[in-house]
């Protein structure tokens, strides 16, 4: 484990949790290259907002790991909010049909806002909370997503920053799961087609 990084940052393999490892087929994106990308969004982040106080809106669950690690690397006056969001439909797509489970605690109307995504796949459920979020009438409304898959978009979204350009495959870890498992991998990795068929949806 490196000091000062993500818990297991230098984790590249697939036995970060022992009973997890026969579940993982494929490491996408290792510990080390999410969190040098971090930094780097970060910077950038820092360097464009400077002299301004920025409000984080965390897309929960699967944000919560990106926010920790990308919030710490901005050097910047922060306040964090979050909504919870759900998506009808089978569990590896997304419908369209967005449900808000927990609204912001705040007003944002005249702040600077970035929202914090895990991974764009259609863009709907983006859209959707872009669209909601512009009728509070923020001052600046922009996206930073740690992960976009290719050719899968659905519609035109403009995601300022943006940290790696993904096969379309369901992937699972740095915050994201399957069946709510697999959070806690300090990796994106994809899972072996067993694992679809023998947990229940
Ligand atoms: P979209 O509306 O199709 O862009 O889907 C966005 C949401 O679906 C993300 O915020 C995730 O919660 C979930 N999602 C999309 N792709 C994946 C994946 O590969 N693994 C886990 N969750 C995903």
């Amino acid at each position: 484990m490196s000091e000062g990084d993500g818990v297991g940052a230098s984790t590249t393999f697939a036995d970060h949790v022992a009973e997890y490892e026969k579940d993982i087929d494929e490491v996408l994106i290792t510990g080390e290259e999410i969190q040098a990308k971090i930094r780097a969004l970060a910077d950038q982040i820092t360097e464009d907002y400077r002299g301004r106080e920025l409000v984080l809106i965390g897309v929960l669950k699967g944000a919560f790991i990106i926010m920790a690690d990308l919030s710490r690397h901005i050097r910047l006056p922060l306040q964090f909010d979050f909504m919870a969001v759900s998506s009808y439909g089978a569990a590896t797509k997304t419908s369209g049909v967005v449900r808000i489970l927990k609204d912001l605690d705040h007003e944002i109307e005249q702040r600077d806002v970035l929202v914090v995504e895990d991974i764009v796949d259609s863009g709907l459920t983006l859209q959707y909370l872009l669209k909601n979020l512009s009728t509070r009438k923020p001052a600046t409304l922009e996206v930073c997503a740690l992960m976009q898959k290719t050719d899968v978009q659905q519609v035109p979204l403009d995601i300022k920053y943006r940290g790696f350009e993904i096969p379309p495959v369901f992937v699972i870890g740095y915050g994201l799961d399957y069946a709510e498992r697999y959070r806690n991998l300090p990796f994106v990795a994809t899972l072996r087609p067993e694992v679809y068929q023998t947990i229940a949806e």
